[in-house]
């Protein structure tokens, strides 16, 4: 990781069901970081739920809301932001998220995934006729993306509040490090 990085803010990634928005809730009140739901967020601008999103206006109309959403995010600092599940499938969104955030995927398999999230209905992506194939297919297309985050965390192996001990820890290393090496660098790195 690049010492110059900033490190304002930590951002969870990850496929549907790992637990972004739960993890995140209790990450930013350990750490006293603001919340942020970037699903949330679309919801209140578009004024609609994102199924309804999907449904009326496309999911295309669904990824630029969640783009503008998260560039907005970028001017501010304290946050935890859980973000979509597919929300780093576009580079620019990663890239956003790296220009301010530790970004921390939260990972698990297709079956776990499956299990977790088969009784919800609030995600467009899962309401079809064979959802533990979509999840299969979304989640191998998807894991080379997972996998650019700066962290990887395996939330199948341990209990949630385990989960959000990790990531604080992941997030206050990082945040030491960069601080450590930008001292002895210097500001403009001379
Ligand atoms: C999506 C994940 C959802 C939401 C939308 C699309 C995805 O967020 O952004 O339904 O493409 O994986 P969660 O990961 O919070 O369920």
């Amino acid at each position: 990781m690049s010492g110059r990085r900033s490190i304002e803010n930590l951002a969870l990634v990850g496929f549907m069901g790992c637990g972004k928005s739960s993890v995140g809730r209790l990450a930013a009140k350990d750490l006293g970081f603001e919340f942020v739901d970037s699903d949330a967020l679309v919801e209140e601008r578009a004024g609609i739920p994102i199924s309804e999103i999907f449904a009326t206006e496309g999911e295309a109309a669904f990824r630029r809301l969640e783009r503008e959403t998260l560039a907005e995010l970028e001017t501010r600092t304290g946050q935890v932001i859980a973000t979509g599940g597919g929300a780093i499938v576009d580079p620019e969104n990663l890239a956003s998220l790296k220009r301010h955030a530790l970004v921390v995927c939260l990972w698990a398999g297709a079956e776990a995934i499956h299990e977790r999230t088969k009784h919800q209905s609030h995600r467009p992506l899962l309401q079809g006729d064979d959802p533990l194939g979509t999840i299969r297919r979304l989640l191998a297309e998807r894991e080379p993306v997972y996998k650019q985050a700066d962290v990887i965390i395996n939330t199948e192996l341990r209990p949630q509040r385990e989960v959000v001990l990790q990531v604080r820890l992941q997030f206050e290393e990082s945040r030491k490090r960069v601080s450590a090496s930008f001292t002895s660098s210097g500001p403009s790195g001379s």
